[in-house]
């Protein structure tokens, strides 16, 4: 199963936009429904205004009705497992229970797995804002 995840991770990082870094990034979510959503890192010359591949898999994600993924996958070209930068972190713990399972890849099919509770130790919740 998860290497459906990686393929279509693999594949979306074909389409990032990375003119600045020039470092492809894809990842893919796996939906409460089994459906599947991908991105892929988008920059822009104003560099702060750039996407990452993990928000723009959510933002298909929450775009086509789901709020709960099960499993997510990221892969980068990078020497080692690439993983979600502090932001995604926090974006990612929005829509996953913290069991939920983000494995982390190289292009050459080095991998690392973590869930999102040890990816944000401590995140800041819903919890937190109830009187
Ligand atoms: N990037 C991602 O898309 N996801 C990650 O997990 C790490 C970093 C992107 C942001 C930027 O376009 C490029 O990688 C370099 O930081």
């Amino acid at each position: 199963m998860t290497s459906e995840l990686r393929e279509k991770a693999v594949a979306v990082r074909d389409n990032a936009y990375v003119p600045y870094s020039h470092f492809h990034v894809g990842a893919a979510l796996r939906g409460a429904s089994g459906a599947i959503y991908v991105g892929c890192n988008v920059e822009n010359v104003a560099y702060p205004e750039g996407t990452c591949a993990e928000a723009g898999a959510i933002a298909a994600m929450v775009a086509a009705g789901e709020t709960e993924f099960t499993e997510g996958y990221v892969v980068a070209g990078s020497p080692t497992p690439v993983t979600p930068c502090g932001g995604c972190r926090q974006k990612l713990a929005e829509f996953g229970k913290g069991e939920v399972k983000i494995t982390m890849a190289t292009v050459s099919g080095v991998e690392e797995t973590m869930t999102l509770a040890n990816l944000l130790p401590g995140a800041f919740g819903r919890a937190h804002m109830e009187g």
